[in-house]
């Protein structure tokens, strides 16, 4: 029986010094859970001089990566550098070194999961990435563990934090996106680049990673439609209020009949729906399983502390998998082949705001446009703008196909009857 466990940690920025707090600071509990001591043997670090959010002995950081992943007494590695390449590189040797890992890092498992995974297997080693998803909230294990009975045909999430605080803000405070923007940034929420946060691909990465497990099939990157939020405007947002909508960065993954449709774009959801009261930074995801029916998980989606429990709890798995001698056991395999639908079986309604000259015969003939394309429409508003002979029609379709939606977008745009498409969201679900 394992007597000890020693921790070798690749990181210690925000979400590293997050794990030594908890590590350090839950001794007895940790003791409890586990039956045997766990401690931190060695640091990577970029800058052994620099300050540090947590209490770390100089002796345990080092600034090279030998040091952890090679390391004779280290059972564990935990990666939370990020990034893509130096990231995969430190994760396969220490798994080739039949370390067990703990990572944090969205970007990579979305981008290389299947090949980490397998290399786990093969080493009889654990790979878990918990806190890779929606930080402290326990979702992949619910996936896993929780909903292993079920099939499920529908997840929606709230996945990024930066762009839920931005949406929320600029609805509540009537601020512009750029300004809300550096407030996230301020605050600790954004990426260091914030440009995978606002054009949804950190969502779509998480996406990707949930629609795996989800629908076990092998879902990747590219198969996720992505858009982001960085062109919503003030307008937008006061449109959606008076139809009773709430925007936000709505992660979807669908699955009719054996196909599935996985995207990330903005997405007015009715008031009445459970993801729209959804503030702030926090993160949720809607579950829905044939037999369980809806199920909602709320939660913060990052942060210090909140992310560490993940990456901790998952520490707890694999100490007591190493206890019972039954590490690199749990990895399934997908059960099914990846298949996507076509744009004629992906349903949706639509919003559309529209500037129109504001003349005779322009309504009927815009109109028609939905009509042609066999698309009724829920709800239409035209008001007059202050450009001269120029009106603003903002309207919802009924339930349409995203290829008939694709194009009656592109007879609005070629026709010459609307002048600009202002903006075109989906909406998910009856206001
Ligand atoms: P930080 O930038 O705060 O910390 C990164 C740490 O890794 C720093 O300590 C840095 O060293 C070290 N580091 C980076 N690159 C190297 C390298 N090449 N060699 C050695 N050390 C390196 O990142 P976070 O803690 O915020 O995020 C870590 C991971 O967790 C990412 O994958 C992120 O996506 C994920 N994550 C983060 C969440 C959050 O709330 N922040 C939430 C959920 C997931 P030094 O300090 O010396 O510069
Ligand atoms: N930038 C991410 C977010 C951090 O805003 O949700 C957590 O992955």
């Amino acid at each position: 029986m394992v007597e000890n466990v020693s921790v070798g940690l690749l990181g210690l920025g925000t979400v590293g010094s997050g794990v030594v707090r908890m590590v350090e600071g839950h001794q007895e509990e940790l003791l409890h859970r586990v039956g045997c001591p766990v401690y931190i043997e060695k640091v990577l670090v970029q800058n052994l001089e620099k300050e540090r959010a947590c209490v770390i002995k100089p002796e345990l950081l080092t600034s090279s990566a030998e040091d952890v992943v090679n390391h004779p007494d280290i059972d564990v590695v935990i990666e939370v550098i990020g990034g893509i390449e130096q990231a995969r590189e430190y994760i396969l040797q220490a798994l080739n070194n039949k370390k067990h890992v703990i990572t944090a890092n969205k970007d990579l498992m979305a981008l290389h999961g299947a090949e980490l995974l397998s290399t786990a297997e093969k080493n009889g080693c654990d790979l878990f990435y918990e806190a890779s998803v929606a930080g402290g909230i326990p979702i992949i294990r619910t996936l896993v563990d929780g909903l292993a009975s079920d099939r499920i045909t529908k997840m929606m999430g709230i996945v990024n934090g930066t762009t839920n605080y931005i949406l929320t803000k600029m609805d509540k405070q009537n601020l512009t996106f750029e300004e809300v923007l550096k407030e996230a940034q301020e605050l600790g929420y954004a990426e260091s680049d914030p440009t995978s946060d606002v054009e949804g691909i950190d969502a779509a990465r998480k996406m990707a990673i949930l629609a795996s497990l989800g629908f076990s099939m092998n879902i990747h990157l590219d198969d996720v439609e992505v858009k982001g939020i960085s062109n919503i405007t003030s307008e937008d947002l006061e449109y959606a209020r008076q139809f009773g909508y709430s925007m936000k960065l709505i992660g979807n993954a669908r699955k009719d009949g054996g196909k599935v449709e996985v995207s990330v774009e903005p997405t007015l959801l009715p008031d009445t729906h459970p993801l729209a009261s959804v503030q702030n930074e926090n993160n949720a995801v809607y579950i829905y399983g044939e037999a369980v029916g809806e199920t909602m998980f709320f939660g913060p989606g990052a942060g210090q502390l909140p992310t560490a429990t993940s990456i901790v709890s998952d520490l707890v798995a694999v100490v007591r998998n190493m206890r019972l001698g039954v590490n690199g056991k749990s990895v399934v395999a997908p059960q099914f082949e990846k298949q996507l639908k076509q744009a004629e079986e992906i349903e949706g309604k639509y919003f559309y705001r529209l500037h129109v000259k504001d003349e005779a015969g322009t309504f009927s003939a815009l109109t028609s446009v939905f009509a042609e394309n066999q698309v009724s429409l829920e709800k239409l508003l035209q008001k007059p703008v202050d450009e001269d002979g120029v009106a603003e029609v903002v309207l919802v379709t009924h339930t349409t196909t995203k290829h008939q939606n694709e194009q009656i977008y592109q007879q609005l745009r070629d026709t010459g009857i609307v002048k600009v498409i202002k903006s075109h969201y989906r909406v998910e679900g009856g206001a």
